[in-house]
């Protein structure tokens, strides 16, 4: 029997989940709104309202979960990466919390966490499988050959799919995070209307940065000859701008499928709560015979419920970290 309760604090999320002997029964985010004034996270402030919201979030975590302090059997935390101000917040809260209640600390990856969101629900992959993991600071594909024995196969350079997303939206003058909003105009549109080239990076390895730049120079040069071109076209150019980003993940997804032979494939982290990639993966799938996996959308994007199951698998192994545990703003995977 294990009650175990997570904290995630990595970037501007405050998440708090319960998983109550391999299930999750709460799963309470608290999302920061402060930052859209900005057009972008600021850490200092992320740090202060983790710091408003943790408690109040862990006791509707109990609540939600019908559980009382009592019944918790272990604490999980994200220990990295991410932003360290943030981290600490998470950190110094699970190591109190565990010391008061005299109950084990796990340490959790918040990017093999990412993954492992992949066990909450059913249907579950089964080993070894690839995950495409695309947030808003990473974009790789990892082949996962167990809980917590995986390998990063291709990675980004530079940019992030997620920040392809945000900085175009920037660039379209759509608030933070503008992902969402880019997803939301893209229904509207048409993909083809506007192309952008794929930028030419070998093995499994991406790069997003050029890409950026390329469409911030086709839209000066477009608003040159019409001043009005991004109003007239929001719809049109997110469409395009998606379904390029799209295809250049799902072209080195395919190359890696076929270079491990491998059909069971993942999507994870922010990004994969994208429509376009949603279903341009079950196109792929249908086309080449692959078992796809798509976290619920609530485990897609920053939560505690994924730190909450990683926190479980290590608990199953009894994999605790001692009161000297600090936070890693970057941790090797
Ligand atoms: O995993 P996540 O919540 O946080 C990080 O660990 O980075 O990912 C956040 C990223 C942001 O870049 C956000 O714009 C993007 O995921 N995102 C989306 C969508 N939902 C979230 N991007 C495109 N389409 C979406 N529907
Ligand atoms: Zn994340």
């Amino acid at each position: 029997m294990s009650v175990i309760l997570a904290i995630e604090s990595s970037c501007d999320d405050t998440s708090v989940a319960i998983c109550n002997n391999g299930k999750i029964t709460a799963n309470v985010i608290a999302n920061q709104t402060i930052h859209q004034n900005y057009g972008g996270v600021i850490p200092e402030l992320a740090s202060r309202v983790h710091q408003q919201n943790i408690v109040p979030a862990v006791q509707q975590a109990l609540i939600n979960a019908n559980v009382t302090k009592q019944d918790i059997n272990a604490v999980a935390f994200t220990r990295g990466p991410g932003l360290l101000g943030s981290l600490l917040v998470g950190v110094s809260f699970a190591k109190s919390f565990a010391l008061a209640l005299n109950v084990p600390l796990i340490s959790v990856n918040h990017m093999h966490a990412h993954i492992l969101a992949h066990f909450i629900d059913d249907p579950k992959p089964s080993f070894p499988f690839l995950c495409l993991t695309v947030s808003g600071g990473h974009t790789q594909i990892v082949l996962v050959k167990d809980y917590f024995d995986m390998e990063i196969v291709g990675e980004t350079l530079d940019d992030a799919a997620g920040e392809a997303f945000d900085k175009t939206a920037k660039l379209l003058n759509l608030p933070y995070p503008g992902g969402p909003l880019v997803d939301k105009h893209a229904k509207m549109g048409n993909p083809l209307a506007f192309k952008f080239a794929e930028p030419q990076i070998a093995d499994l390895n991406f790069s997003f940065s050029g890409f950026k730049t390329s469409i911030l120079y086709f839209i000066r040069k477009q608003e040159q000859q019409n001043p009005d071109f991004i109003a007239e076209n929001l719809d049109d150019i997110c469409a395009s701008v998606q379904h390029s980003i799209v295809q250049i993940l799902l072209n080195k997804l395919k190359k890696a499928a076929k270079q491990y032979n491998i059909k069971e494939i993942a999507i994870a982290g922010g990004v994969s709560a994208n429509s376009g990639l949603r279903d341009g993966l079950q196109k792929t799938a249908d086309e080449l015979g692959w078992n796809i996996y798509i976290p619920a959308f609530q485990y897609c994007t920053d939560n505690a419920g994924m730190i909450a199951i990683a926190g479980y698998h290590k608990f199953l192994k009894e994999d605790f970290v001692g009161q000297d545990v600090s936070p890693m703003a970057r941790m090797e995977f």
